[in-house]
């Protein structure tokens, strides 16, 4: 999940997203990317985090060091946070976490640094395909064989830790708001987003393949608009009017579903570590979107089947 628009709905899609696709039988994890930290406390309690995770068992300790990786295996920062996986109970489904730390803001400046460390142009290359490769060669390891899906919630930036994330992801979803500046920026993030694998894939292909890392693949599953305003069943013809400019003018894909404003569910996110989608009545809308939402996105991963594990 990626904009590096701030308030846009990444966190609140990724953990419900996730706790759907948990529902349907899948076994999910997110990591969280973000030093606002705010998808782990969707999951955990503040008191639970301090007194637990925060020295030891965050992406923090993962990245920080000379390169990620390094001192810290990603496999041993693996969470399983209880209320939520409570909550699943009786499917087939789990969701674990990789939980994020405030220290993550300093730790993404100093791998920027690490960056310009080189003196020749190979070593320069080497260090930016190991660099932004580091995530993406974590999560081969066999421990994560056993997820069916990987939800990455980033920051609103477009820092070091983020472009780790995308060289990660074999699909990216951007979430949005039908606004002006929201619908304005699209075209700029998806380029830099195509720069990112761009220079990425060039670096790969210069070395001929002799060694560890592949061009990227990955593809923007699209955008996915969020909080949008429904009136008398409908959106509002002023974010019509953006989604339809998005339709039209963009080169970016934009997904049928959309996700609806609902303070109701929302407005105490995570509350009690529960996301708002396993703790809702299916009869709400906002269920009904977050299902077609999860048709969608598991459709396009060849994940539908989920539920028939
Ligand atoms: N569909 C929705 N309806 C109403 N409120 C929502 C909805 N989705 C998210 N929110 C609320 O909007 C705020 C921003 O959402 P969220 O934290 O998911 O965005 P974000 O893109 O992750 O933000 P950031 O860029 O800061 O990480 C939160 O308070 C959240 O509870
Ligand atoms: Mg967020």
């Amino acid at each position: 999940m990626m904009n590096y628009k701030g308030g846009v709905g990444k966190t609140t899609l990724t953990a419900n997203l996730g706790a759907v696709a948990a529902s349907r039988g899948l076994r999910v994890l997110l990591i969280d990317l973000d030093p606002q930290t705010n998808l782990t406390f969707s999951f955990f309690s503040i008191d639970e985090w301090q007194d637990r995770i925060k020295d030891e068992g965050t992406i923090k300790q993962w990245y920080e060091g000379e390169m990620p990786g390094r001192n810290i295996s990603l496999a041993d920062l693996v969470l399983t946070p209880g209320p939520v996986n409570k909550a699943l109970g009786g499917t087939t489904g789990k969701l674990d976490l990789i939980s994020s730390h405030l220290g993550l803001i300093n730790i993404d400046l100093e791998l920027a640094a690490l960056l310009g460390g080189t003196t020749t142009l190979n070593a320069s290359k080497r260090r930016f395909l190991d660099l932004h490769g580091c995530l993406r060669r974590a999560l081969e390891d066999e421990h994560f064989g056993q997820y069916d899906l990987v939800l990455l919630d980033c920051a609103p930036n477009f820092g070091l830790v983020t472009k780790t994330a995308i060289v990660a992801s074999e699909h990216v979803l951007v979430p949005a708001k039908a606004d002006y500046l929201s619908t304005l920026g699209l075209d700029y993030l998806v380029g830099n987003c195509d720069e990112l694998k761009q220079q990425f894939n060039d670096f790969v292909d210069h070395r001929g393949g002799s060694d560890d890392h592949r061009p990227i693949t990955s593809e923007f599953l699209g955008v996915v608009f969020t909080m949008v305003q429904i009136y008398s069943q409908q959106v509002t013809a002023a974010q019509q009017t953006y989604i339809d400019q998005v339709h039209l003018n963009s080169r970016v894909p934009v997904l049928k579903s959309k996700i609806r404003n609902s303070t109701r569910h929302f407005g105490s996110s995570g509350e009690g570590g529960v996301p708002a989608m396993l703790r809702a009545t299916s009869k709400d809308e906002v269920v009904r979107e977050f299902d077609e939402l999860a048709d969608e996105v598991l459709g396009a991963l060849a994940l539908s089947s989920g539920g028939d594990r």
